[in-house]
């Protein structure tokens, strides 16, 4: 296989040719936000905004997941351009979002615990106006409960359970403030075809997906 040499937050390293920038950075041990991001997804929906990088040579940052790495490449995660997106991005997404960590059984394996905590963004952040969404749960599944006031959109659910698995009965639904992850007629899950392999539970970044034995 071949690699390419490149730097990140002044660590030199090896990536394999092709391979997305977010990845290179995590496998080396140098996280960066991310919540849409899935290895087995060659087209990136870079749609969360968080994983953004600052590279010599390029005006504005970029998202790590879209850019590939290159020879020489040089990146900092912590650059000041790209800390300020991805904070807004964070804080935009909490602001539609119940945070309700002391009651959730994500509590400690919470992505978003983990960008806020990287990003030095409290989760009960007031920059921008709470606005809840105030959505019904749906526990119609024997195997799992779906809370869509806890969703962040990020799409692996639906991308696993259509590109993973081939069922594909969850999508989105909706623009927006009112976007949502949804069935097909918006049927309770237990009325859609799932199949109750609850995969979509193991890829949730976040406490949206959980299984019902929580
Ligand atoms: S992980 Fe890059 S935009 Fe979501």
């Amino acid at each position: 296989m071949k690699t390419v040499s490149l730097t990140i937050d002044g660590k030199k390293l090896k990536a394999p040719q092709g391979q997305k920038l977010l990845w290179a950075a995590l496998d080396n041990g140098i996280y960066i936000p991310n919540l849409c991001a899935l290895r087995e997804k060659t087209t990136p929906s870079a749609s969360c905004r968080l994983c953004w990088v600052e590279i010599k040579g390029k005006l504005k940052p970029v998202t790590a997941c879209t850019e590939t790495v290159a020879a020489g490449m040089v990146v900092n995660t912590r650059g000041p351009a790209a800390l300020r997106l991805a904070r807004t991005a964070l804080e935009l997404l909490l602001s539609s979002n119940v945070v309700d960590c002391a009651n959730c059984p994500a509590n400690g394996t919470c992505e978003l615990q983990k960008i806020a905590a990287h990003l030095g963004v409290k989760l009960k952040t007031k920059r921008f106006r709470k606005i809840l969404r105030n959505l019904p749960l749906d526990s119609s599944s024997p195997e799992f409960s779906y809370d869509p006031n806890k969703c962040v959109l990020c799409g692996r659910c639906i991308w696993v359970c259509r590109q993973r698995l081939g069922i594909g009965t969850l999508g989105f639904a909706h623009r927006g403030f009112n976007r949502r992850m949804t069935t097909f007629a918006d049927e309770p899950r237990a009325k859609s075809g799932c199949r109750g392999c609850a995969k979509c539970v193991a890829v949730c970044p976040t406490g949206a997906l959980v299984l019902k034995e929580y």
